[in-house]
């Protein structure tokens, strides 16, 4: 039987998945690493760690592997998106990385509008100037750290960088360059014309390749570290995100998806290169050839609940913190959550922004806090699937993957929000399935990536909307969405008392 290894850079560890050529998950390995966040809205991590992290994890599953290393074929990548790394000339690291959850460049998306032009922006990079994106914090270094930049030969995303030091090759893909904001999307190619308006030296920009591309065999020396064969082909990989697609099989005009991690996203598939969303959700390059997506994000969705666990009950699991959930009833005994742990994205692109509990009374426990986070959460990817709906997308079942498909009662929760079907597949790991899928297929298992998740995914469980409990959240969502508009004026206010 053979063999390939999906490995998912994520922000709050990697994971690194073995699956055979029947698409069965072998063996799964993950190593946590954490976040650096030097002050409000900084948020940084060391690339060291993730190479240390990931072939540590790789080290793992080959001494649990019982079989012949060599028919371990193929690996593949899905990383956090976004992140800025710099290389010098001799591709050491300049500095930490600074994370996509990282909002210290407001000043700089102001710039990019100046400068550009909102509208040219969006005609070349389909998207508009958000905090998370790689250009304002390449800008961010430019003004604040000028002497990183000028030493500066190369900028890499956070799973292109693991790929470099796994191969020794420099490269970017088109689904994770489509969110630097320096890539033409449509047409596939990096914008010299935003290059020259920032003054970003071209060179800068690595070359880009299709996410199934083979872009050379693991380095003897990580073969050494691993216990990997050297003959181990490795595939370009995709974000997070396009990962997560592929994974669960969103490969077709009219499929969506809800994936709930540290960040929470509801993704739609677009055969198009032109449909025109004027920016209010993400527009990105697939990991499938010549196909994209539009894309809703809550910054802060899985990470809610990691805060609220960490903070209340950090010596729980959270299976055991969930286990009241269903001791609630719909709307928390009238306790609203708003996910704004680190400001916004969809639908309002807003880093001052921060979280609030609204209606606390002293009746509330622990388990109607609880629930006011989950749905608060849901609530928020709810706004992505009504800005879809608005522009005239049929959204009647969503695939949910993430640590968001965990839980049957969330699963519920979705089901009654979205007013959809909520289908649970058998691996709740899109990202990692997306890498592996990505693998085989360059190995040339299979003809279309189509075919393979075909193969390697498969339904467990659907769950339908209960009409009386979507009655009661449409009322209650309609309260949900003045909280940003009611709280953002206090939040402004509060800014400078924060830790700076
Ligand atoms: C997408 C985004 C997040 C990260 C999480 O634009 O910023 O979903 O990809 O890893």
């Amino acid at each position: 039987m053979k063999y390939v290894i999906g490995i998912d850079l994520g922000t709050s560890a990697v994971k690194v998945l073995l699956v055979n050529k029947e698409g069965k998950v072998c063996n799964e390995v993950s190593r946590p690493y954490p976040l650096i966040q030097e002050k409000s809205g900084y948020s940084e991590q060391e690339p060291k760690e993730w190479v240390e992290k990931s072939v540590d994890a790789l080290k793992e599953l080959v001494v649990q592997f019982s079989g012949n290393v060599s028919d371990i074929e193929g690996i593949s990548f899905s990383g956090q998106m976004h992140g800025l790394v710099l290389l010098d000339e001799e591709h050491h690291v300049l500095r930490n990385a600074i994370l996509w959850n990282d909002t210290r460049t407001t000043e700089q998306c102001q710039l990019i509008n100046e400068l550009a032009g909102e509208d040219r922006l969006l005609d070349i990079t389909k998207n508009q100037a958000l905090e998370g994106f790689t250009l304002p914090k390449l800008l961010w270094v430019k003004q604040y750290e000028p002497e990183i930049l000028q030493q500066a030969s190369v900028f890499l995303l956070p799973k292109d960088y693991l790929r470099y030091k796994l191969t020794g090759a420099i490269h970017s893909e088109y689904s994770d360059a489509a969110g630097t904001l320096l890539l033409n999307v449509s047409e596939k190619k990096w914008s010299e014309e935003l290059c020259d308006i920032f003054g970003i030296d071209a060179k800068l920009c690595p070359p880009l390749v299709e996410s199934h591309e083979y872009v050379g065999n693991i380095t003897e020396e990580i073969a050494e570290l691993t216990g990997l064969s050297v003959d181990t082909k490795v595939f370009a990989g995709g974000a997070d995100n396009a990962c997560g697609a592929i994974g669960s099989g969103i490969l077709s005009e009219g499929k969506t998806l809800c994936s709930i991690g540290t960040s929470g996203v509801v993704l739609s598939y677009e055969e198009r290169n032109n449909r025109d969303f004027q920016g209010k959700v993400h527009y990105f390059n697939h990991g499938e050839e010549n196909a994209f997506y539009t894309m809703g994000v809550t910054l802060a969705a899985g990470h809610s609940l990691t805060w609220f666990k960490n903070t209340f009950a950090e010596h729980e699991s959270f299976d055991s913190l969930l286990a009241g959930l269903t001791e609630v009833p719909i709307g928390a005994n009238g306790l609203l959550f708003t996910p704004y742990l680190a400001g916004e994205r969809t639908p309002y692109a807003d880093s001052v922004i921060r979280s609030s509990f609204i209606g606390m009374d002293s009746s509330h426990n622990r388990n109607d806090f609880v629930r006011s986070v989950i749905e608060g959460i849901t609530f928020s990817l709810n706004e992505s699937i009504e800005i879809f709906r608005e522009s005239g997308k049929n959204i009647d079942t969503v695939i949910s993957i993430g640590g968001g498909a965990k839980n049957e009662e969330w699963l519920q929760i979705q089901a009654d929000i979205f007013n959809a079907k909520i289908v649970k597949l058998s691996s709740e790991q899109g990202p990692a399935v997306g890498a592996a899928i990505l693998a085989a297929y360059g190995c040339e298992w299979y003809d279309s990536l189509e075919e393979c998740a075909n193969v390697f995914i498969s339904s467990e469980k659907a769950y339908t909307p209960i009409p009386e409990n979507v009655e009661k959240y449409k009322q209650l969502f309609q309260l949900y969405k003045q909280v940003y508009v009611q709280t953002k004026e206090l939040n402004e206010g509060l800014k400078r008392f924060r830790k700076q």
